[in-house]
């Protein structure tokens, strides 16, 4: 039907007809919010690159994950940054290190906030990659038994479910394995399967204090260009067991996000990154967009284009644009 027999605008008229025809909806259930837990006490410090994040020690992140569930936030991302780096990122694995006192505080106040981990070595290890080097590279097989026992250390301590986002091959099947074997084959595990070097990741790495203290990320993190081997990736993850696949980042990934969704039928979380949200809030903090505005475009394109799930440093801020 063509115009004049066709007029597109006569269900735009009227507000009521724009909410019957829409056809997606954002809600609180989408988010999962990123927090930055820190040694000691009483201490707020603001990420100057990511207004309104901080890192917090755990008295705060307690108080930041109340503040979460008031909003009806149904689960939290925990990152840790720990008292020392080593070649071996003993901290990430040990039972008093920083992500697993978080894990413990937050169950112990807000038990009904869901507790979601993020498995990295990048922020415990000294030389700042996400796997073992040996010889100046990055050792892939040295680095599962590692990750798989930082993964488990968040299991007992109460973590509700995993998320690896170091990108070394095998590693969902290790620790997937390893929880199963101590009694844990009730966690799930949310693989970042798709994540890219990105130079959106570029705040985080201030945040997280991660950034590799040689080369870059590229010899096992997916290069920008592709998105076959995106399939590749999930696939690979899910006969390894993941539960959730997640794509990373997600405004200039949207492709890969429909793509996937699409093509797998697990659920598709999508992390809008550090830069994603720094961008929006430069631009917001200069005048130059409605940064409200902005937030929730951009969170509904990414849940458009076939996220289940978002995580979002928005994710407070906007759940209370959604409640209001
Ligand atoms: C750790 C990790 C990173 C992010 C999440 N987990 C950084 C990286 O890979 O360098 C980035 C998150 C963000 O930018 O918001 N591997």
């Amino acid at each position: 039907m063509l115009f004049p027999d066709f007029r597109a605008r006569r269900l735009r008229e009227k507000e009521p007809f724009r909410r019957m025809i829409r056809e997606t909806t954002l809600t609180v259930n989408d988010f999962i919010l990123p927090l930055f837990a820190i040694e000691g006490k009483g201490v707020k410090n603001p990420i100057p690159s990511m207004p309104g994040q901080f890192q917090l020690t755990c008295d705060n992140l307690v108080k930041a994950v109340k503040e979460a569930k008031e909003v009806g936030i149904p689960a939290v991302m925990l990152f840790g940054l720990p008292d020392k780096k080593d070649e071996l990122a003993t901290r990430a694995y040990a039972s008093d290190g920083i992500v697993q006192k978080a894990i413990k505080s937050v169950k112990n106040a807000v038990p009904e906030m869901a507790i979601i981990t993020d498995v990295c070595l990048c922020q415990y290890t000294d030389h700042g990659h996400c796997g073992m080097v040996q010889k100046g590279k990055i050792d892939n097989d040295a680095s599962l038994d590692l990750l798989a026992k930082t993964a488990l250390s968040h299991a007992k301590a109460g973590a509700d479910m995993v998320a690896p986002s170091d990108m070394m091959d095998g590693r969902v099947g290790e620790i997937r394995e390893t929880l199963d074997e101590e009694g844990f084959s009730g966690t799930p595990i949310m693989s970042y399967a798709v994540k890219y070097a990105s130079a959106f990741y570029g705040p985080f790495r201030q945040a997280a204090d991660s950034a590799p203290q040689f080369g870059d990320r590229r010899s096992y993190q997916m290069d920008p260009a592709n998105s076959l081997e995106a399939i590749r990736e999930a696939t690979m993850d899910i006969e390894e067991g993941a539960d959730i696949i997640m794509v990373k980042p997600a405004l200039s990934y949207l492709d890969i996000i429909h793509r996937l969704k699409d093509e797998i039928d697990l659920p598709i979380a999508a992390y809008s990154v550090s830069g994603e949200y720094a961008m929006i809030k430069a631009a917001e903090l200069n005048g130059w967009i409605d940064g409200k505005k902005v937030m929730m475009e951009t969170l509904l394109s990414i849940k458009r284009a076939g996220a289940d799930i978002i995580l979002t440093y928005f994710a407070v801020e906007a759940a209370k644009e959604l409640n209001r």
